[in-house]
């Protein structure tokens, strides 16, 4: 009797026979599609594939054994807070702990301006949540982390992509856009400063102030996201764009890359108006972040070298990144380019014309070596042209061979275009549409 009820609707109202519930989802799942190279990244992980892909970090740089212990002595001396529900907002020594942390990006903040989130991704959601409406407009660097143009499309919110070079967003391009009428409509700029995600590039310091005056004067917030910025490989450190601009910035933060993803532990520092409505949201999304692994993290602050741990795998990264950037050097055919990172964990490469990334995608498999195509990166498409590679997880020797790998593929591809053109190149692997949410 259900069943052929809800056949009934699924006939009236167009539902599929896969899914019953098709009729019933809110208009914000039209956005939420899978990515159609996520198959090919099943594929990817199998070990005799070079995965040159994920931003995994390099956790086998942590001391394990010694983290497993203070996990033990935790629960056995503070299990019963530890492991109850805590307060929306997370709990007040990580907050102060956090404020110690951003200090080292000139950042001067109070612990009650401090919401800690289930990862920065979290924090991603919320800021977009509070501000955006469907239809509203997000300024975002061409291009953009993909885990922000998701959360961004799940919010309905459009986004206008703004031109970045090696120096980071320029600022000629950000007043154009926001002159533009979608740009008028722009609720919040987005932004990674330091170590881009996917484009490896850093915001000049010279243009950090310009930025924020470009965004006072068109009435526009900034939200500056800045998981990587303590992983510049020599060390050095930005001044934030908070540091400078504290009511008009909401900082967002991560311990995912300095210290473990799987904790699921970042924060957004906020003007205290913002933060209360943060709060709200998280409450209402989750209640409170987990109090236990705020108190590992709160712990592992407290009496480990976190620095030390941080120096290690910034050393690690910096080899890495040198590897990569050796290979490509290398191997890759004349008319490939691609940007140098001081820090963080991507690179951002360009091949030559007519050619197309995604199409590319899996050739490069069968030829174990896996990518992320750059059109995952921008919400309109562009991108065919660009791939990310990502040098934080494998080793040095397996980076280089994934080169390798690559160059071979991307020559193989070369020839194809001077034999038949780029329609023969693309008519092998089918339609193109954005992939925004991989890796
Ligand atoms: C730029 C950027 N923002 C946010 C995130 C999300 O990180 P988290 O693990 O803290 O949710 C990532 C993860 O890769 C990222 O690269």
């Amino acid at each position: 009797m259900t069943t052929r009820r809800s056949d009934l609707s699924q006939r009236d109202q167009g539902g599929s026979n896969l899914d019953p519930h098709t009729v019933r989802y809110a208009a914000r799942t039209i956005g939420m599609t899978a990515s159609e190279i996520r198959a090919l990244f099943a594929v990817a992980s199998r070990p005799e594939v070079v995965s040159l892909a994920g931003g995994m970090p390099h956790l086998a740089a942590l001391p394990l054994d010694v983290i497993a212990a203070e996990v033990g002595q935790l629960v056995a001396s503070d299990g019963l807070t530890a492991l109850q529900y805590g307060s929306a907002q997370g709990i007040p020594e990580l907050r102060e702990q956090i404020c110690e942390l951003m200090a080292l990006e000139g950042i001067q903040a109070h612990p009650d301006d401090v919401v800690v989130t289930v990862g920065s991704q979290m924090a991603l959601d919320i800021v977009t949540r509070i501000f955006c409406d469907p239809g509203d407009v997000i300024i975002a660097e061409a291009p953009s982390y993909v885990g922000a143009l998701g959360t961004f499309t799940a919010y309905q919110a459009k986004v206008v992509h703004v031109e970045m070079d090696a120096h980071g967003l320029v600022p000629e391009a950000l007043r154009a856009a926001l002159r533009t009428e979608a740009g008028r409509r722009a609720k919040f700029l987005y932004t990674i400063p330091n170590f881009h995600n996917p484009a490896g590039v850093t915001l000049a310091i010279e243009r950090r102030q310009e930025i924020l005056e470009i965004c006072e004067q068109f009435g526009l917030l900034v939200v500056e996201d800045n998981p990587y910025g303590l992983l510049g490989f020599r060390g050095q450190h930005y001044p934030a764009l908070r540091s400078a601009e504290p009511e008009n910035v909401v900082y967002l933060g991560s311990f995912s890359k300095t210290f473990a993803p799987g904790l699921r532990v970042g924060w957004a520092l906020a003007p205290h108006g913002v933060r209360e409505k943060l709060v709200l949201a998280a409450e209402s999304a989750i209640l409170c972040p987990p109090a236990f692994t705020q108190s590992v993290v709160s712990r592992y602050l407290a009496t480990h070298d976190w620095m030390g741990q941080i120096k290690a795998y910034r050393e690690a990264y910096r080899e890495r990144c040198e590897a990569m950037l050796a290979s490509l050097d290398h191997y890759l055919p004349d008319g490939c380019t691609w940007t140098t990172p001081e820090g963080g964990f991507y690179v951002w490469v360009t091949v030559p014309e007519g050619m197309d990334t995604k199409a590319m995608l899996p050739r490069a498999i069968t030829e174990r070596v896996a990518y992320v195509p750059g059109t995952a990166f921008y919400a309109d498409s562009f991108g065919s042209r660009q791939l990310r590679l990502s040098y934080c997880y494998p080793t040095p020797e397996r980076i280089k061979e994934g080169v390798r790998r690559l160059a071979s593929v991307i020559a193989g591809e070369l020839d194809l275009l001077h034999t038949f053109g780029s329609v023969h190149l693309r008519s092998l692997s089918g339609p193109q549409s954005p992939s925004p949410d991989t890796a």
